[in-house]
This record gives C-alpha cells, structure tokens and sequence, in this order.
C-alpha cells in the first residue's frame, strides 16, 4: 500500500538553498533546532548557509559557542558535523521591527534564490516579521515556516493566515506540528488501513471508546510566562492531540492524489462537535502559581481532560477521550482502543480486547487479551500480549524530518491552513477558562474530578510500558 505520506511532491520550487531561522538565541533554538541541525548535516541533508536571526546584542562567535552549548546538552556534538555547521553559520543581530534588520538579512542571504525562513518566534512577532520580509524582498521566491501555537483561537489563527497569505503562497507555508513529523504518529496510518485484521473492526461495531493521553512527568521548565499564555488546551490539543485523533478516526486515503490524507483529516476536525464545559475537566498542579512568570491568581490549566463525539458515520456513539497533563507520573503519550465486550461475559470477567498504541517516548503496540486461566474452572484471565517494541535509536527526529520536508517543499506532513482553523473550532468554545482548574498534586493522575468523563468506560486507561 503506497500512502501519500514518505513520497516525495515535486514542489514548484526548487529546494532551498538557505536556511533562515529567527529567534536563533531562543529556547527552541537551543533544545532542538540546533540538534536537528547537525543532524541533517550528519546525513548529507544540509549543504546551504544557514543563518540566525535575534535581537539579543550577540556576536557570529557568541552564536557558534550558543550552538556547541545546545548540542553539549542536547544529545551530542558530532566534531565532523558541528566544524560544518560552524562554517555554513552567519548571524544577523537585530530589531524585527526594523527594516534594517531585513535588509542586513537581504545581504547575508548573497545568491541564494530560493531561502527558507523558519519563524520560532512568538505568534506575536509574526505579523511584523512576515511584513518586513515581504518588503525587503528576503520573501521573495522563499518559503516560511511557522511554529505552533498557531493563533489563539480560531479568529487569530484565520487573521494570521491572513497575513502570511499577504506575502507566502499557501503552497510555501509549513505551520509545524511536530507530532506529524513523528514515526510513531505517522505508523497510524499505515498500522490502521494496511492491516486487515483491523480494517474491518475500527468503527462504531466493535470500538467501545478510544483513549489518548498525553502525560508528561515534568512541569513547565521555565517556560511559565509561555504557559500563562497557552494553557495544556492550546498547548498540545489544539494540534498534536487533535492530529492523533485525526489520524485515529479519519476515513481511508485515496491513494492517487497528493492531499489525500490532509483532506481526509480536516473531513474529521470538521466532525468533531465543538466542546462543551460539561464535557472538559481542567486541572492546574500544586506550585504552578509559584513557577517564573505565573500569577498569583493563575486560572491556567497544566492539565485537561475531554470526551470528545465525532459525528460520523463510523464512530457515531464512539466517545473519544483524550487526557494531557505536566506533573503527571509519567512521560509518556499513548492511545488505548477498546473493543466492545463479547457476548459471554462469564467467562471473560474483567476487561475485554483493547490494543494499546504508545506513540511517546517509544512506539510499542500491545493488545490486551483473555486467555483461560490455568485450573479446573472455564474462566478467562485478562491478559496483555505485548507485540512491538522500538526503541527509536537511530530514527530522524520529527524535527529533522520536518525541516528537511520543508525545504524540499513537501507539506503532506504540515497541517494546512483549513484543518488549523477547524481544529481551533473545536476547542473554541472552551477557551474562556470559565471553568475551574482543579488543583492536582505533583504526581498525581490529575484532578479526581476527571473522573467522571469516564464513568461509563471504566475509567482512564493508565499508560504502560512494555511488559
Ligand atoms: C510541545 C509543547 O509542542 O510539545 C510542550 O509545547 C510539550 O509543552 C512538547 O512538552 C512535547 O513534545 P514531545 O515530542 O517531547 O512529546
């Protein structure tokens, strides 16, 4: 089964000959741009100057030293790859609202025809820097790639599109999600529709309710102004969590046309039933007010649950639940499907058929089974087959794969402007943080008050590593 995702578009451009990133200084510069970057040098995936952009009163040099720092404390440096990427480096230290800054930019890009300008800046820069690259002509036969969030909610993500569309083709805007660029994310598609044990049960038949949680044991990391700001819901649901969802419960791509699968997702978000409060429980950890930059009086949620319907033909009365959280006991992100009970429920007390789908940090598949238990009695016993288990050693980060897929111009793996705003649509109504933020302990599973989206399931599926 050839899938659209992996073959590669023929863009109407050629591949970019330079790598622009503003907010070089920044701190997803640090954690994992810079990482990628010697990575795809690594590879032979990276010959182009690449340049930095900040306003932070740095020199060439500071930025070399910022870069070898970030690599020290983020998974390695490789000498061969950083002596190049030190060399292919320049830096441009300036105001973004300063036409001088692009025009200093115009000059450090030299012959390149065709750059590539990665915005991992705040959603607030970008309206000025897209304008000055528009007027400096750094735009100019170039492509652009947004970081997420992607607005505030639907009317400021469209108003953003907006913009962008002022000066970039939708063909030339790559708005990051960096959940698709992962391994694990993108085998739901190939593990759903190329199996045949499974085409035929994923629907509202045999699927009692689907799970996804997203629990992740550390807190916000220095990152509380970030996080007034953001909120768990518009953090990792809005996008990464609702692009899970997608993928889940998304009708079969046609396999002939290039926006198969981007069309078959936002078909989906468009058929999610817009939340309501009833149906999200938010909760803030013990301490959250105290982090850098958070106030005192902080309603924001480090946690969210939902219940979520999909009106569909497929999975109409198939709730999907989807739980995330900072502080939780575990890092970990997966997906749990149960399967309706059999008839015979004497003998299969307990739980029936589930599979259990871990995308983060590894990808493992297990399926939870009842086997007999061994002695004179009929009965059956719950068990867990584990079936997969990658570790993930050597794969290309989502971070890697996505920045490489820009540059050729491939989008397949970038959410699009439409599925953007109908995934805004979905959590929009629950945004006004009316609702309370129960407090959780550090540790905990989150606000007990969580519990009750999931009465009629039996409970939350605990995330579990490979038995
Ligand atoms: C980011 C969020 O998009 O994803 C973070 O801003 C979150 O809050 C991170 O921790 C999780 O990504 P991953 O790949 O480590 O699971």
């Amino acid at each position: 089964m050839a899938l659209d995702v992996g073959d590669k578009k023929m863009s109407k451009r050629p591949e970019s000959d330079a790598f622009v990133f503003f907010g070089a200084t920044g701190d997803l510069a640090y954690k994992k741009i810079f990482p990628t970057l010697q990575s795809m040098i690594r590879r032979g995936k990276l010959d182009v100057p690449i340049i930095g952009v900040a306003k932070a009163g740095f020199t060439l040099a500071q930025l070399k030293a910022r870069a070898r720092a970030s690599l020290e404390e983020h998974g390695g440096v490789d000498e061969a790859a950083y002596a190049k990427l030190e060399k292919l480096l320049r830096y441009v230290d300036g105001d973004y609202n300063e036409r001088a800054t692009f025009e200093e930019l115009r000059r450090q890009l030299g012959g390149a025809a065709h750059p590539i300008h990665y915005l991992a800046i705040p959603p607030s820069l970008f309206p000025v820097v897209i304008g000055h690259l528009g007027g400096s002509g750094c735009a100019k036969d170039a492509r652009v790639i947004v970081e997420k969030p992607f607005g505030r909610d639907r009317a400021s993500a469209k108003s953003l599109n907006e913009t962008i569309h002022t000066v970039f083709d939708e063909s030339d805007v790559f708005r990051i999600d960096h959940y698709l660029g992962k391994e694990t994310v993108q085998n739901l598609v190939v593990f759903r529709f190329a199996n045949t044990f499974l085409e035929p049960i994923w629907n509202r038949s045999y699927v009692e309710s689907v799970q996804i949680t997203m629990a992740e044991s550390f807190g916000v990391q220095g990152r509380g102004h970030f996080y007034e700001e953001t909120g768990a819901i518009r953090d990792v649901v809005q996008n990464h969590l609702l692009q899970v969802v997608g993928l889940l419960a998304m009708e079969p791509p046609a396999t002939t046309y290039r926006e198969a699968i981007r069309d078959e997702l936002v078909k989906v978000f468009r058929q999610i039933r817009p939340l309501q409060s009833k149906n999200v429980v938010r909760g803030q950890f013990d301490g959250y007010k105290e982090e850098d930059g958070v106030s005192v009086t902080s309603n924001v949620e480090t946690y969210a649950a939902m219940r979520l319907e999909i009106d569909s033909w497929r999975w109409d009365g198939v709730p999907f639940f989807i739980r995330a959280g900072k502080c939780l006991p575990v890092t970990r992100t997966e997906v749990v499907v149960a399967l309706k009970r059999p008839p015979l429920m004497k003998l299969a007390p307990g739980k029936g058929n589930y599979l259990r789908l871990g995308l983060n940090p590894h990808l493992n598949i297990a399926l939870g089974a009842q086997i007999k238990r061994p002695g004179e009695a009929m009965v059956g016993e719950a068990t867990e087959l584990s079936l997969l288990h990658h570790d993930e050693a050597d794969e290309m980060s989502a971070y890697e794969r996505l920045l490489g897929d820009a540059m050729q111009g491939d989008p397949a793996l970038f959410a699009r402007q439409d599925a953007v705003e109908a995934a805004w649509a979905v959590v929009d109504p629950i945004l006004d943080e009316s609702t309370p933020a129960h407090s959780y302990e550090r540790g905990s599973w989150g606000p007990v008050e969580a519990d009750r989206l999931v009465e009629d399931v039996g409970g939350f599926a605990e995330p579990k590593e490979r038995q």
